[in-house]
């Protein structure tokens, strides 16, 4: 083996040129049929038969022919008209009725009221005669679940976790050139569920179709490491496995480029191998960044390792890394990041968002983490899942630390799978910080759950040996030896009994971290339980297991061992309706609502984490028929003092605890209600909520004034219903009509109501406490989209987006 480092300290504006694609990997979401309910696929089994589905001279399409293709009992089993097409991401689930049967899920309304069910996705390709020879592989990011996958008659695998990856190699089955077209069927079966909450149905991200040469990169195959980090230096170790598909020995020279994020280049290092037939080889390179800029939430700074595998000096494959240089550990007392402690201001996620379900478009992930980050929070866990690889793309290059999450405790051979798929897949993302590999799992400290553990935590130190394993725990930290194989020792729920803090006296060599608190429940704009419609208050007190919003926060100041917090949850998701069931489908749990309108917690949090000054009290000031009766104001603020006043009289001013939820009696006196905030005695900040008059009006905007042309954008738009004053009617429920002109379309609707049952597939909704939102995604086309919102009494508004 030979290597040569180049230290490209001159060739700093010398920029990567766009070298011609050897590597061809295309997305493959376009263009499929869907057909619901179950088929046999008897005809397709038998390798190379023609006929039935996965023959291409059958088509399926929506209501063209209708011819009923039978079983062997004559029974029809599908017909080539029941189809209808799709673009993925796509989730059937949101499609479909709530029906309200207490046996969906793992306990009443744990999903959300969906029936699983069985669906088949096809879709026609054609690879041309050129291909011949290369290798060509089908990726899926994630299907929900049990998928089972034939491409031209032959079968080729089952994947049945709905959060990890799934892989096929369909080079020899694929027809080239004039051998015909391919068709691709995927049988999705989600009648069994992962978890507790929504978890959709369908293939619900996205899908890549990759064309290499026979001697490739591996899949996931670089790790990109950063072993010694200085103010002058970062050494990067790069590990690039290359497998040779050939059944002869390859004379190859790996160039692995560290450029920059302008693509500077930065650093060269070539290793020229001879690598034998139909074997890997791992191929270790190190090279080094002068003043490297490092990683942060508040400086996501990202490099990039660009890979070229040549052969007599022609590139015969390329790939790209993304990485960046950061130090992340837990240790004793607390988190460090770049070695500052620096406690994770966090919440945990489930995936879902209105309209859409769990078949995010890119954007919408961003559009999340874009919130979360307007809040003041640093951390996400993806709750209790791998995460869509876009996700993690989005937190890398927003700033967003990530922990990474694995479904289950399992030692099995496929739970080893799908903890080998998520640490694989991920661990070159410098914003995930630590693995976390069991949420609440029954086994937790039990001595078969320690075994078990064990197995899972050695495999990912091994796999992965610059990263702290941890297992969100809700019970056992102390007994089975079960915490003692984990690096970090998680607690949901700590707080109760002050359990962590006991742990931390009992055991002072242990690192923590709190996976998860609050859980509290609030529908947004709602300030009384109402079990029968399904809200619950704002000024509650919320579930046993549970704090107020930002008290969770108190800890960590108090005890900065404990590392920083994720709160249960950034944002309400489907199903796990606590504490009520039907009608409610949706949670409660959110710091913001499905669509990303903030409760009332929302402000303890941005109190408690960010810069500003913050005085924010509630509820809203419209109550007819309650004057002169006492109404309970309740109030979140990091001032020292609030001040309230009624029509401009004040009702006294009263210390503010902090991360505590400030509490009011106020006689009700219809106009308006001011929070004053104050910060050594002087006036830092106000809020103003008045009394609104009847609705007159909508108002509507979009996150984005343009979206790019590629049939995947989205610009979120939120519409609120106003009054004569521009004020938004905060009870206010009117039924909003959606119409669109121009290259796009809705596709969907939400509007933060847990108990609506209205479709979120749909071009009308009704606002809910004063708002609902429609998600409008781009067509391939450029052009201007109008999106016009009407209801019956008020005066209607556009918005104008351009698509280019
Ligand atoms: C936790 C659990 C979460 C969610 C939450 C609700 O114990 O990990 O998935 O169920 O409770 O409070």
């Amino acid at each position: 083996m030979k290597t040569v480092s180049i230290l490209a300290l001159l060739s700093l504006f010398i920029v990567v040129r766009a070298t011609a694609q050897e590597r061809g990997r295309t997305n493959f979401d376009d263009d499929w049929y869907f057909h619901k309910g179950d088929i046999a696929m008897k005809r397709a089994i038998k390798t190379g038969r023609q006929g039935g589905l996965t023959d291409a001279n059958v088509k399926v399409a929506t209501g063209v022919e209708d011819i009923a293709y039978t079983d062997r009992n004559k029974t029809p089993v599908y017909k080539t008209s029941d189809w209808k097409a799709v673009s993925l991401p796509h989730d059937w689930m949101v499609e479909e009725a709530f029906v309200h049967d207490d046996n969906i899920g793992s306990y009443p309304g744990s999903n959300g009221y969906h029936p699983g069910g069985i669906g088949f996705y096809r879709k026609e390709f054609d690879i041309p005669e050129s291909d011949k020879g290369k290798k060509i592989f089908i990726d899926f990011d994630g299907i929900f679940r049990n998928s089972s996958v034939w491409v031209n008659g032959h079968y080729m695998g089952n994947h049945q976790s709905g959060y990890t990856p799934s892989h096929y190699d369909v080079t020899d089955v694929l027809r080239y050139g004039s051998e015909g077209k391919n068709v691709i069927l995927v049988k999705v079966d989600a009648t069994e569920v992962e978890g507790w909450w929504y978890e959709g149905a369908g293939i619900y991200r996205h899908v890549w179709l990759t064309k290499t040469n026979r001697l490739h990169v591996g899949r996931f195959g670089t790790f990109v490491t950063t072993p010694t980090i200085s103010d002058q230096q970062a050494v990067v170790n790069i590990a690039t496995t290359l497998k040779n598909e050939y059944d002869t020995p390859k004379n190859i020279t790996l160039v692995s480029t560290i450029v920059d994020s302008k693509r500077h280049i930065l650093n060269t290092q070539t290793t020229s191998k001879a690598i034998p037939g139909l074997s890997s080889e791992t191929i270790e390179q190190k090279e080094t960044v002068q003043n490297p800029k490092l990683w942060s939430p508040e400086t996501p700074h990202l490099y990039k390792v660009k890979t070229e595998v040549k052969e007599n000096d022609k590139t015969i494959d390329d790939y790209e890394t993304t990485f960046g240089i950061r130090t992340a550990e837990v240790r004793r007392d607390g988190f460090y990041l770049n070695g500052k402690l620096y406690p994770i201001k966090g919440t945990a996620n489930h995936q879902d968002f209105a309209g859409v379900g769990v078949a995010l478009p890119n954007k919408i992930n961003a559009y999340k983490i874009k919130l979360l980050k307007q809040m003041g929070s640093n951390g996400y866990r993806a709750a209790h899942n791998p995460p869509t690889p876009e996700l993690l793309d989005i937190c890398d290059s927003l700033g967003m630390l990530v922990l990474d999450e694995n479904r289950q405790l399992s030692s099995t051979e496929d739970g080893m799978k799908d903890l080998a798929e998520l640490i694989y897949r991920d661990r070159n993302h410098p914003s995930v910080f630590m693995w976390n590999m069991e949420n609440e799992e029954p086994l937790q400290g039990t001595p078969m759950g320690a075994r078990i553990l064990k197995t899972m935590v050695d495999f990912t130190h091994k796999a992965d040996p610059t990263r702290q394993t941890t297992a969100a725990m809700n019970h056992g930290w102390n007994t089975g030896g079960y915490s003692d194989l984990l690096d970090v020792v998680g607690y949901n729920y700590g707080q109760r009994d002050m359990q962590y803090v006991k742990d931390h006296e009992k055991y002072p060599k242990r690192k923590m971290i709190v996976t998860e608190s609050t859980s509290f429940v609030a529908t947004r704009g709602e300030y009384a339980d109402d079990k029968e419609k399904g809200y619950v208050s704002n000024l509650g007190e919320g579930v046993s297991w549970g704090v107020l919003p930002g008290k969770d926060w108190d800890d960590i100041v108090k005890y900065p061992y404990l590392s920083g917090m994720f709160a249960w949850t950034g944002f309400d998701y489907g199903g796990e309706p606590t504490p009520y069931k039907w009608p409610c489908v949706t949670s409660h749990f959110g710091i913001m609502d499905l669509c990303g309108f903030p409760k009332d917690g929302y402000y303890a949090y941005k109190a408690a984490w960010g810069n500003e000054p913050v005085v924010h009290v509630f509820p809203h000031w419209n109550w007819p028929g309650k004057e002169g009766q006492k109404i309970k104001v309740g109030g979140y603020s990091n001032c020292d003092e609030i001040e309230l006043l009624v029509n401009g009289k004040s009702i006294g001013r009263k210390k503010a605890i902090p991360f505590n939820r400030m509490e009011w009696e106020v006689e009700y006196e219809p106009g308006k209600l001011e929070a004053r905030g104050y910060k050594a005695g002087k006036l830092v900040t106000n809020e103003i909520i008045e009394t609104t008059t009847a609705p007159t009006r909508l108002s509507v905007s979009s996150d984005v004034p343009t979206l790019k042309a590629d049939g995947a954008d989205v610009a979120i738009i939120n519409i609120s219903v106003k009054d004569a004053n521009g004020r938004v009617v905060p009870v206010a429920d009117n039924l909003v009509q959606f119409s669109v002109e121009g290259p796009g379309r809705i596709i969907g609707t939400g509007n933060g109501n847990p108990s609506s049952h209205e479709p979120d597939k749909a071009n009308q909704r009704k606002a809910f406490n004063g708002y609902c939102q429609v998600l409008v995604q781009s067509d391939k086309t450029q052009g201007i989209i109008r999106l016009r919102a009407a209801s019956e009494t008020l005066k209607s508004a556009e918005v104008v987006v351009k698509v280019e």
